[in-house]
């Protein structure tokens, strides 16, 4: 059994901010977003990507419309150095992105990590150290005077070797690492002397990114820790205040949102939210939350199959089926109640208006998705999927009463089958249950008679594979139909009769005529549908009659008595 955990670990770090503001804020504009997919997240791959791989995400993440990507960790290896020795000799970087680079807070990574950017238009230069306690106890075994004392003497080696670089527009980055779990007045006197290092004014800001490296405590803690640090910073109006979410316990995109209410301007993450161990916050997920919200994230995930396309084939990582905006599922409903819901919505969706189509949150088509793949049906499913596939990919809608009848054959498929069912599969079981049912009456023929006012019918029937001349008369063609088979089912009665024209996907291409029957024995069991189509609508009309009576479950052993 799980152990109590109070004592084992550490309480989430407390914030001293009572008149917090960002509970009533709301995100009206999107963030200035960095893609850090080439970086953290090529960090935490299996197999960190080749050249060639880096390259196909770094133009893919040109396209989506990304203004700035941490594109290497340039002291890290050959590799990472190589590619933005690549990007840059290369002339790859387009005019209007600025790529960015990762260093520890050392001499020598700092001097190979300028190195690596020699000749480049624009950059940013991320410093990173980590200030915790934790940290700075276990793994430098360093002072808090002398972790601050690291992280300003590394800022000034950066200004200096920018300094010496003129041609290169040079921004600068500091991330305190583990700002989440770091005492609040020790990160800022961190921050506001590396800040002071710098030189940052309004005309030439800064960027502090404050991560949570592990994600520690419930979003509202970030979000107040991110508001103190947006109120105490020294030189706020010379900062560009950016947050980095990783997601250990799961709510990295509510950090991320709440930490732009708190007054952050700057979003740090991966697609589809790849990165160290549970990964970074995802900025999918985030960007087309704001787009659901009527913000325009200014990220173009038009066609996110193929965005996702490319990041499985970089990252060698699948996107997992229930990812929100992207998973193969997510736009998929099993549930009959939510089906019906989904049907009902899109019948009455308008193009151009608000859109409220129930259980999906955003319309598939605005990403590239189908409403095809919409409605799935299995065991769990009702009406609503049936008649939803049926409609949309056969052009048949079937009357109330007959839905209810064959959902109960799809239900008994399914159950017996498991599985799932395609829109094919669902009209191959209404062909066999309705159209081609297993024997025994099959409709052969037919010709109508007049005797005045009568209608006469002359109906060739096989029964068990012997045929059979039935004759009939009545008020119309299926009237005398049902009376010439009352030759063979006593009391034969029909409930309910529709017709109706089909589209010309059908059965070769021909607009067909397409009858629904109920029909009961009076006094026997109960009713049912028979479904004929045919070209001819009497056609059509008698072969539904026929197709009922055979779904009423009658004894036609003694049939073969009947003179043929
Ligand atoms: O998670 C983290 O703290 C980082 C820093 C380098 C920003 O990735
Ligand atoms: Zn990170």
């Amino acid at each position: 059994m799980l152990q109590q955990p109070a004592t084992q670990y550490r309480p989430f770090p407390s914030v001293n901010i009572v008149d917090r503001q960002w509970p009533n804020k709301t995100i009206t504009t999107s963030p200035i977003w960095m893609s850090t997919d080439l970086r953290d997240g090529n960090q935490a791959l299996i197999e960190p990507m080749n050249v060639e791989r880096k390259m196909r995400m770094f133009r893919m993440l040109c396209e989506i419309g990304f203004k700035e990507i941490e594109v290497a960790f340039p002291s890290a290896s050959q590799t990472e150095f190589d590619f933005v020795r690549q990007l840059i000799e290369g002339d790859h970087i387009p005019k209007d992105v600025t790529i960015e680079v990762l260093t520890h807070a050392r001499e020598h990574l700092i001097r190979r990590t300028m190195e690596s950017l020699m000749g480049t238009r624009r950059a940013i230069v991320h410093v990173v150290s980590a200030i915790s306690r934790p940290f700075r106890e276990i793994v430098f075994g360093m002072s808090k005077a002398e972790v601050l004392e690291m992280a300003v003497s590394s800022a000034r080696l950066v200004k200096q070797l920018a300094a010496e670089r003129p041609e290169t527009d040079w921004v600068f980055e500091y991330s305190p690492e583990t700002f989440s779990a770091t005492e609040l007045e020790f990160s800022l006197e961190v921050c506001d002397a590396v800040t002071a290092a710098w030189g940052a004014t309004p005309d030439n800001k800064i960027i502090i990114n404050l991560p949570s490296s592990v994600e520690v405590a419930t979003p509202n803690v970030y979000a107040d820790q991110i508001e103190w640090m947006h109120r105490h910073l020294a030189r706020r109006d010379s900062i560009t205040l950016s947050i980095h979410n990783h997601n250990d316990r799961g709510t990295a995109i509510a950090s991320a949102e709440l930490g732009l209410m708190a007054g952050a301007d700057r979003v740090e993450g991966c697609l589809f939210g790849n990165g160290e161990r549970t990964g970074n916050v995802d900025i999918v997920t985030l960007a087309l939350n704001l787009y659901t919200q009527g913000v325009s994230p200014g990220l173009d995930f038009s066609d996110i199959n193929a965005v996702a396309r490319t990041v499985e084939y970089c990252n060698q990582l699948p996107i997992h089926l229930r990812h929100p905006y992207v998973g193969d599922l997510v736009f998929t409903a099993f549930s009959g109640s939510h089906q019906d819901a989904i049907k009902k919505g899109f019948a009455l969706q308008k193009p151009d208006t608000i859109w409220s189509v129930p259980y999906l949150p955003i319309n598939p088509a605005d990403v590239g998705r189908n409403y095809d793949s919409v409605i799935r049906v299995n065991s769990q499913s009702g009406k609503g999927g049936i008649a939803y596939l049926l409609e949309t990919e056969y052009d048949v809608v079937l009357p109330r009463r007959l839905l209810v009848e064959f959902s109960g054959e799809v239900q008994r498929h399914t159950d017996r089958f498991g599985g799932e069912m395609s829109a094919a599969d669902i009209w191959q079981l209404f062909i066999q249950t309705y159209l081609e049912p297993k024997k025994p009456l099959r409709y052969v023929e037919h010709h109508l008679l007049e005797h005045g006012n009568v209608q006469g019918i002359h109906m060739t029937i096989d029964i068990n594979g012997t045929t059979h001349l039935l004759a009939g008369e009545g008020n119309g063609p299926i009237d005398a139909a049902v009376n010439a088979l009352c030759e063979l089912v006593a009391n034969l009665h029909v409930h309910t009769y529709e017709e109706r024209s089909m589209g010309s996907s059908l059965e070769g291409g021909d607009a067909k005529a397409c009858a629904f029957i109920e029909v009961a024995q009076l006094g026997g069991g109960g009713e049912c549908y028979g479904v004929g189509v045919d070209a001819n609508i009497v056609t059509a009309s008698i072969k539904a009659l026929v197709s009922g009576v055979n779904r009423l479950g009658l004894d036609w052993t003694s049939c073969s008595d009947l003179q043929p």
